[in-house]
């Protein structure tokens, strides 16, 4: 079922959420984040033609797609549509076998998942991937490593440097707990929670990786509608406070009608639409596809 946030986040006239400043902090002493004036006019994400299939099915045919600084695009399709396939190839888990991915100017096609996590590419899984045997706080804390200025040694050894950004750290994960309003379940071990819970902290995973681009698939799945509410807005918050442009694949098109910048269509690993929310409504290609009846209404 659809929720309707719209008239909650055009109205708004202040942040919903707290928490992120020292996140922010953090980022801002390593790069300054992007300027309201390169909004929407520079690439920060490239996609030219892939191609991808699997056993003679063609996932991704000829896939073009661009992010622009200060983004929130959604990506919608059918269910095999080849969305999470596109995710797959942009973070380095499949190749393409034709195409190229461009981060910025750099290509970074045949780059492993790993570097390309680690130049700030971060994604959430449909089937969520966190430590299920760590805390909520661990698993964030986890997602701090490439961040942490002690090597392995000074940590065993505990200099009060160490000490001291180990601390730092913490309370660095501790803020993004707060952010997404898991204060009572900070402790809690992962595969104890709900499902609701467990994708809210695999976001927070997420950001402590301080991305510079965020690839979300279904963030909003499986949950009901006052949880998909509370992640409609850390997802806004995130996009807005960070300033970090966003890639989310959702099915849920109030949702994404409400707070999409632009929505790109695919369906049977074409893409058949790209546009901005009102002109995606009207397209007949992506409302028989895809929307449907409601679509029309
Ligand atoms: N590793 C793989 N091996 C074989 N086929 C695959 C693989 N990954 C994806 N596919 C196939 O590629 C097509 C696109 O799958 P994909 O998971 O990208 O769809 P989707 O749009 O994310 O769908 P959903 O909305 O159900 O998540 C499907 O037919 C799927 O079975
Ligand atoms: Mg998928």
């Amino acid at each position: 079922m659809a929720v309707d946030t719209r008239d909650i986040v055009k109205k708004r006239e202040q942040r919903y959420s707290y928490g992120l400043t020292l996140l922010r902090d953090c980022i801002e002493e390593t790069r300054d984040l992007p300027n309201e004036e390169d909004f929407f006019k520079k690439n920060v994400l490239r996609v030219e033609d892939i191609t991808i299939s699997f056993g003679g099915l063609n996932a991704l045919s000829d896939v073009n797609l661009e992010l622009r600084e200060g983004e929130l695009l959604a990506i919608i399709g059918p269910n095999g549509a080849g969305k999470t396939t596109l995710l797959n190839v942009i973070s380095g888990f499949y190749k393409a076998q034709k195409g190229d991915v461009y981060f910025q100017d750099t290509k970074i096609t045949n780059y492993s998942s790993h570097k390309i996590a680690e130049m700030g590419i971060c994604r959430t899984f449909q089937n969520i991937a966190l430590y299920t045997g760590l805390s909520v706080i661990d698993n964030i804390i986890a997602g701090r490593h490439p961040h942490i200025k002690y090597n392995f040694l000074n940590g065993m050894l505990y200099f009060p440097w160490a000490r001291r950004e180990e601390a730092r750290q913490r309370a660095i994960a501790e803020d993004i707990v707060d952010f997404l309003e898991m204060e009572q379940v900070r402790n809690t071990t992962v595969g104890m929670l709900s499902y609701g819970l467990r994708k809210r902290a695999e976001l927070g995973r997420a950001l402590a990786l301080e991305p510079r681009i965020l690839l979300l698939d279904e963030p909003m799945a499986g949950m009901n509608l006052d949880e998909k509410e509370d992640i409609a807005r850390f997802i806004v918050d995130i996009h807005e406070f960070l300033r970090i442009p966003i890639v989310m694949i959702e099915h849920d098109m109030g949702v994404v009608m409400d707070i999409a910048d632009r929505i790109a269509v695919l369906d049977f690993g074409l893409k058949i639409g790209d546009g901005t929310p009102e002109e995606i409504s009207k397209n007949q290609k992506v409302v028989s596809a895809y929307l449907g009846k409601a679509g029309e209404q």
